[in-house]
C-alpha cells in the first residue's frame, strides 16, 4: 500500500482530469461507492473458485451487534460487484440503460511487486442495461480514446469471446476430459480446480503448464451462431475505427462473471504486470445479485500501471506549480498582504505565500525568501516591501526567462488599486 505524495500526486490528478474529460465526452456519469461490502457479494459475483476470492480478499468478521450477529465484510477487490449491488438496490435501470464510471482504491492480498500492490487504484467504466455488440465496442473505443488523450501509444488489444453459459458447459465437459487425460501434468491448483472451475486452469501462470493449456479444447469451437455473430459485430466496429486487435483464445479473465466479449489492453513496457485494462460483458451478474435480468459490459484500468506506462513512454504531465510566490520581508505587513493574496486567488491566481518556520526569527532574509520563490517553480515573485505597500504598490518580478527574450526580464511596480490588472498580467502566458 503506497502513500501518494507530491509531486507524484500531480500526475494522479492530471490523469484523473483527463479521465473526467473523456468520460464526459462519452456521456458516462460518475458514481462513488463504498470501499466495503458484504463478503458474500464478492463470493457470489466474482466467483468462489477464483484467486481473488480464495486467496486475496481482505475479509473479516465485524463486531457482533446486540443480538450476537456479526456481519462478514470485505474490502472491495474490484468495483463491478459493488456497482451491480448499487444498481439493484437503487433500481437504477428503471428508465433504461446507464453508463457509469468510478475511480478509487481496491484491495487484494497479492505478492507486492512492480505494478502489483495490495491497495491499488482502478478507474472503471460500465454500461448497464445494453445488450448489443455496439456497446462492447463503445467501451473498447472509450478506452482507446483515453489512451489517445493521455498520449499512451504502446498498447495492444486482445479479444476473446466466452460465449454463453450453455456453450461454456459443453466446452467445460471437453476441458475436463482433456485435463483428465493429462492429469499427471497438472499442478496442485489445477488439480483442485479441475472439477470446480476448469476454465481457470487456462489462466494458469505456471510456466510448466503453458503447453498443456495451449493444447486444450478452444471455447471458440463451441460457440453457437448468435455468439459468433455478436463477436464478429464487435470486431467489425473496431476495424471500421482503425483499432487493431488480436484474438487470444486463452483470454479468460480472472473473474467468473463474464460471458461473450472479453478483452484486455496489454503493454510490453511494464514487464510481467503488463495488463493495464481488462473487462468484458457480464450479462448474468445483475440477475445473480438479485436484480431483474439485464445485460452489462465494462472494464477497469489499473491507475498505477497506466501512470508507470506514461513514465516509460516519456509523457510528462505538467507539474503543479504556483503562478506567483509572495515575498514578505516584514511580518507587520502580513495582514494587508494576505488580504491582497485572497483577492488575487479569488481572481484565479495560484499564489504560494512565504511563511517563516519560526516566528521568533522573523520572516527570514530577502535572499532566503528569493531562494524559496525560485525553488517553488513560480513564474513570478510578488515582493511586498513595506515602502511599496505604503505607496499602494507591489513589485512583480519575473523569475523565469521569457522564451525569445534575452536576459532576465525587468521588475515592475503594480498598483494595488488594480488587482484585476495584476492578476491578468500574472496569468497571461506571454507575461514578463
Ligand atoms: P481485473 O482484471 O481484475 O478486472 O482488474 C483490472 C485492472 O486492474 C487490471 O488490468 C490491472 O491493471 C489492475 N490491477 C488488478 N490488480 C492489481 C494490483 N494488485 N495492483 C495494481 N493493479 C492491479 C476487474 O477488476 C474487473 N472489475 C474489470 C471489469 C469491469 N470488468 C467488467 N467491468
Amino acid at each position: 500500500m503506497n502513500d501518494i505524495l507530491p509531486p507524484e500526486s500531480s500526475r494522479w490528478q492530471w490523469l484523473e482530469d483527463a479521465v473526467r474529460r473523456v468520460m464526459a465526452r462519452h456521456a458516462f456519469r460518475n458514481v462513488r461507492l463504498p470501499i466495503m461490502e458484504h463478503t458474500a457479494l464478492f463470493v457470489r459475483g466474482i466467483g468462489e473458485v477464483t484467486d481473488i476470492v480464495e486467496k486475496e480478499m481482505y475479509a473479516f468478521e465485524d463486531r457482533a451487534d446486540q443480538h450476537g450477529r456479526a456481519e462478514h465484510l470485505a474490502l472491495r477487490p474490484e468495483g463491478t460487484a459493488g456497482l451491480v449491488r448499487a444498481t439493484v438496490e437503487h433500481n437504477l435501470l428503471y428508465d433504461g440503460g446507464k453508463r457509469l464510471y468510478y475511480m478509487g482504491p481496491m484491495f487484494r492480498r497479492e505478492r507486492p511487486q512492480r505494478g502489483r500492490y495490495r491497495q491499488f487504484h482502478q478507474i472503471g467504466a460500465e454500461a448497464l442495461g445494453f445488450g448489443g455488440p455496439e456497446v462492447d465496442a463503445e467501451l473498447i473505443l472509450l478506452a482507446v480514446a483515453l489512451w489517445r488523450e493521455l498520449g499512451i501509444q504502446n498498447w495492444r488489444l486482445e479479444l476473446n469471446s466466452l460465449g454463453q453459459p450453455e456453450e461454456r458447459r459443453a466446452h467445460r465437459a471437453a476441458l475436463i476430459a482433456y485435463f483428465e487425460q493429462h492429469a499427471e501434468q497438472l499442478d496442485e491448483d489445477a488439480r483442485r480446480r479441475l472439477h470446480s472451475n476448469p476454465l481457470r486452469i487456462l489462466d494458469t501462470k505456471n510456466p510448466a503448464m503453458q503447453a498443456l493449456a495451449e493444447g486444450a479444447p478452444k471455447l471458440m469451437d463451441y460457440l453457437g451462431e448468435a455468439s459468433l455473430a455478436h463477436f464478429k459485430a464487435v470486431q467489425a466496429i473496431l476495424d471500421a475505427n482503425g483499432v487493431p486487435w488480436r484474438l487470444n483464445p486463452r483470454l479468460v479473465r480472472g473473474l467468473d462473471y463474464y460471458n461473450l466479449t472479453v478483452f484486455e489492453f496489454i503493454t510490453e513496457s511494464l514487464g510481467a504486470q503488463g495488463t493495464i485494462c481488462g473487462g468484458g460483458r457480464y450479462d448474468y451478474l445483475i440477475e445473480q445479485i438479485g436484480g431483474k435480468p439485464a445485460p452489462a459490459v465494462g472494464w477497469a484500468l489499473g491507475v498505477e500501471r497506466v501512470l508507470e506506462l506514461l513514465k516509460e513512454e516519456g509523457v510528462t504531465p505538467p507539474e503543479a506549480v504556483p503562478d506567483a510566490y509572495a515575498v514578505v520581508p516584514d511580518a507587520a505587513s502580513l495582514p494587508q498582504v494576505m488580504a491582497v493574496l485572497a483577492q488575487l486567488r479569488a481572481a484565479g491566481v495560484a499564489v504560494q505565500m512565504h511563511a517563516s518556520a519560526d516566528p521568533a526569527q522573523g520572516m527570514g532574509s530577502f535572499k532566503s525568501q528569493f531562494k524559496k520563490a525560485d525553488a517553488s517553480g513560480a513564474r513570478f515573485a510578488l515582493i511586498f516591501g513595506a515602502d511599496e505597500l505604503a505607496r499602494g504598490e507591489v513589485a512583480l518580478k519575473p523569475l523565469r526567462a521569457v522564451p525569445g527574450q534575452e536576459g532576465a526580464p525587468a521588475q515592475q511596480l503594480c498598483p494595488l488599486a488594480d488587482l484585476a490588472g495584476l492578476a491578468a498580467r500574472i496569468q497571461s502566458p506571454l507575461a514578463a
